[in-house]
């Protein structure tokens, strides 16, 4: 003890005293060596504001500003009752206090992986701003997407979906009440995994943002898959001329998408009337509800193209070998419908259903057809 002391003491005597050492240059080399520390952290600090900070900021923003901008993190501990209150804001003065550039909501509703991602990354390459994407999918299955993947850290907390089941609405629901919590986002497309795009991005912003309608399908079917599925209980909040019946995959604006997570009208009695195997919540729900709500507002046509021709329960699923060139000029040239009550060609922008199998040819053909 008494020797390390004395050590210790030494050394400092020696350092104070030592003639050999020429001291003022001594005190310059720490003084330089100070400067370049001091100097490279505040531009590590400076580097870190402008690649982190904007993070930070929306952190800082969704505390004080919760409606403002995007959170950063999409993961939160808000149970549904908690989000879709929070999801219900809706601003009462009009113009917004900074520059809000509209954006879609693309909103992927899956059990498990994205095997059709790598064409999805292909359609947003180059419209950051323009969208933004929120992925649903069954609880125990962790999406490992690398940083640089538009689907990286886009997970939202998920529960159990069951097709045909009202936890199948819930799960939409949940991806609405999410993307609504971005106030930058004013248009919704609910799509699936085995979903893919017919046109590149500039159409489909374009297409959707000039539209004067939502497109959701929402017909009133006579027989026993349409109107057969109504249930008098149902009234009188629901009535037989208001039963409607479409695909779940629909494209909304804000306004529907407040008026959806808002709901507690029609949503109990859905719950309780339209169950397997008798109805199917998710072809009635939505459809029904914004028809006695909001029918001035809706296409009643849905902006993703299916194939029922092939019959049976299910639609058609195209693998590897339907990838032709012959096969979107069907799907894509052969169509009429009505866009904003003029008769258009372009009918559909998104397609289902399409097996993992068909990605290598879709990315071999998408620059060509698709023009992706
Ligand atoms: C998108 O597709 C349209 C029509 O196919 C084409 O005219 C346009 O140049 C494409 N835009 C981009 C950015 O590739
Ligand atoms: C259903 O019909 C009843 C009786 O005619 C009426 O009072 C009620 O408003 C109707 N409901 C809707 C949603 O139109
Ligand atoms: C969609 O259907 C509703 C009634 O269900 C109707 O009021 C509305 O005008 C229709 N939309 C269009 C664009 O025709
Ligand atoms: C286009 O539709 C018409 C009428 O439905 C049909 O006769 C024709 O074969 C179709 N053409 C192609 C290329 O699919």
């Amino acid at each position: 003890m008494q020797s390390r002391l004395e050590e210790g003491k030494d050394l400092a005597t020696t350092l104070r005293t030592s003639p050999s050492r020429p001291f003022p240059s001594r005190l310059l080399q720490f003084f330089l060596l100070f400067l370049v520390i001091g100097i490279g952290a505040s531009i590590l600090s400076m580097y870190m504001i402008r690649h982190f900070g904007i993070n930070n900021m929306a952190l800082v923003q969704s505390t004080f500003m919760p409606c403002f901008q995007q959170p950063a993190i999409l993961m939160h501990t808000m149970n549904d009752i908690e989000l879709f209150w929070r999801a219900s804001f809706v601003p009462r003065i009009k113009s917004y206090p900074f520059t809000r550039v509209p954006k879609i909501a693309f909103m992927f509703l899956t059990k498990g992986p994205l095997p059709m991602a790598p064409l999805w990354e292909k359609f947003f390459e180059g419209h950051e701003g323009l969208y933004s994407i929120y992925v649903h999918s069954l609880p125990s299955y962790t999406a490992d997407f690398s940083p640089s993947s538009v689907f990286y850290e886009r997970q939202i907390p998920s529960q159990v979906a069951e097709w045909g089941m009202m936890s199948m609405c819930d799960a939409e629901r949940r991806l609405l009440a999410n993307a609504l919590l971005d106030i930058s986002n004013e248009w919704f497309i609910l799509l699936s995994e085995s979903c893919i795009p017919l046109q590149n991005f500039s159409i489909v912003y374009q297409y959707i943002s000039r539209s004067q309608y939502s497109f959701l399908g929402a017909i009133d079917e006579p027989g026993p898959y349409g109107r057969g599925r109504y249930d008098e209980n149902m009234a009188p909040e629901i009535n037989l001329t208001d039963w409607r019946k479409g695909s779940q995959w629909f494209e909304i604006n804000r306004e529907l998408a407040v008026r959806i997570v808002e709901d507690t009208t029609y949503y109990p009695k859905l719950k309780e009337f339209c169950i397997p195997h008798k109805c199917y919540v998710d072809e009635h729900y939505f459809q029904t509800m914004l028809t006695i709500n909001s029918p001035h507002l809706l296409a009643n046509r849905s902006l993703t193209y299916v194939d029922w021709s092939r019959g049976g329960a299910h639609p058609a699923t195209f693998g590897k070998d339907d990838i032709k060139e012959q096969f979107f000029n069907k799907i894509l040239q052969n169509q009429t419908c009505l866009y904003n009550s003029q008769p258009s060609s372009l009918c559909f922008l998104f397609a289902r259903k399409f097996a993992p199998n068909s990605l290598v040819p879709l990315l071999k053909i998408a620059p060509e057809v698709l023009g992706i």
